[in-house]
């Protein structure tokens, strides 16, 4: 499929129940995105795949779940009150708010990014080269001023500052302030790593594209911990992980690249940081961060919280405060990915089948039981829907054609077709239709948990 733009991908999304825009019935609310049925279905499957690779199969690995808001010291001596912030600028002729280094990165179509540089070069970037409003195509900017990307809330009865609280901007610092906890109770050893996913906020000044960058999103992020001067070496081995995780998933290949940070554009305190790519159909973007954070989010929060934060290795009696590789992939880039890959339509003789090549693993639903005739085969199909359903997500359809049925569910990326007819209630076989392949088989009734189960793994 060579044309996918990102508006076929939300119609898809819409129409069949994976994403539809947020508070819809009151006019919606900007980049709000709810995910529905078969969305939630394969978002929670991600993350399964995620937990398993990267806590389940994982050596001296841990699970997390922190809270959202935090004690606002948290965000103070993270860095993100003082700079979790975006170069805002304000066209002057229709007043249409922009982030500076994106205007950069659209005009120049990703040559440069704008990354890493300060205000007055970013300015002098768009003035010299009179880039245009992307509203109005005017040249005419106010400065820039840094706009703060963490939502603010209150807590409590009284709405003044000594009660102000923030939404978490990333998961990653909830790992961080209980790395004591779980050292201790994990009685954990280094290298070990802690892992969560959950929802993170950030108030972005040009969200878009869809689920692609929005204010609330979910993140699955690791903060692995390891000696000094061993960090190189780890990042090395997570980049490769991280890349062989989106294959496992199906991303194909050639959809995917390395991006290594130019020095210019790493943060002060990192040692390296590569993203991986996605090749999006609006052009490629960061899908997952992997970034050698050294020992600055430990140091950092050992400062402000007067709380040692250190290792006490057993062998060499030498206390150090760890350094950290962190993984971080956002769950809704990840699904916007996996869709965009499986997504497909083929011509057959001169018809249309649209179908989702989604791992079966992933998929929403594993399996659809469909009575050949409503009539004659409805009881029996409930029946086998009772006992799948048990088993995997199973879907029921006795409306409509046959042919039609199937092109339903291989829409919705479902693996296998069982369809229910005489040969079921006289022999005890039914006929499982494979997604991909279209190919049918015949299977007793009594295996078809097994075949399925051996197939989805
Ligand atoms: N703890 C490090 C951190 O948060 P990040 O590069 O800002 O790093 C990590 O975010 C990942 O989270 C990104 O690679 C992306 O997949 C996802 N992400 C970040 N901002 C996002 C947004 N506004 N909407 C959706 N996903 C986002």
């Amino acid at each position: 499929m060579k044309d996918l733009t990102m508006e076929k991908i939300v119609n898809y999304c819409k129409q069949y129940g994976f994403v539809y825009q947020g508070s819809e019935i009151y006019g919606g609310l900007a980049n709000s995105w709810d995910y529905g049925p078969l969305g939630k279905e394969i978002k929670e499957n991600i993350k399964k795949a995620w937990w398993k690779k990267f806590i389940q199969e994982e050596r001296n690995s841990f699970g997390l779940d922190a809270a959202i808001i935090m004690n606002p010291e948290v965000w103070v001596a993270s860095g993100h009150v003082a700079s979790f912030a975006d170069p805002l600028i304000d066209c002057k002729s229709c007043k249409s708010r922009h982030r500076a280094d994106k205007l950069i990165e659209d005009f120049t179509e990703g040559k440069e990014t704008g990354d890493g540089w300060d205000n007055k070069k970013l300015e002098k970037y768009i003035a010299d080269n009179k880039i245009p409003c992307p509203k109005c195509g005017k040249s005419d900017f106010t400065g820039i001023r840094q706009f703060n990307l963490l939502f603010e809330t209150h807590m409590g009865v009284t709405e003044d500052s000594a009660s102000k609280v923030y939404l978490r901007g990333e998961t990653a610092q909830g790992i961080f302030v209980n790395f004591n906890n779980v050292l201790r109770s994990g009685r954990a050893k280094i290298p070990f790593g802690i892992g969560q996913i959950g929802k993170a906020f950030r108030n972005e000044i040009t969200p878009g594209n869809f689920i692609f960058r929005t204010r609330e999103f979910e993140q699955m992020e690791y903060e692995f911990f390891c000696k000094p001067d061993t960090d190189l070496e780890w990042h090395t081995y997570w980049k490769q992980k991280c890349l062989d995780f989106l294959k496992d998933v199906g991303l194909r290949e050639e959809n995917l690249r390395y991006r290594d940070h130019s020095p210019e554009e790493l943060s002060f305190y990192s040692k390296a940081t590569t993203d991986i790519e996605y090749k999006y159909p609006m052009g490629w973007g960061e899908l997952w961060g992997i970034a050698d954070r050294t020992n600055y989010d430990l140091s950092v929060h050992e400062e402000h919280a007067k709380t040692e934060l250190r290792y006490l290795d057993p062998e060499t009696n030498e206390k150090y405060i760890p350094y950290v590789i962190e993984p971080s992939v956002g769950v809704d880039r990840l699904f916007l990915a996996i869709l965009c890959d499986a997504y497909d339509e083929e011509d057959l003789d001169g018809d249309t089948r649209e179908v989702l090549h989604i791992a079966p693993s992933l998929a929403a639903y594993k399996v659809a039981v469909l009575p050949l005739v409503k009539k004659y085969h409805s009881e029996k199909a409930m029946e086998v829907w009772n006992e799948l359903s048990k088993q995997f997500m199973t879907s029921y359809d006795e409306s409509g054609s046959i042919g039609k049925r199937y092109r339903r569910s291989d829409a919705i990326g479902t693996p296998f077709c069982i369809t229910i007819d005489d040969e079921t209630i006289n022999n005890g076989t039914v006929t499982i239709r494979e997604r991909d392949t279209m190919k049918q088989e015949t299977v007793e009734l009594s295996k078809v948990v097994d075949y399925i189960k051996e197939r989805i793994k």
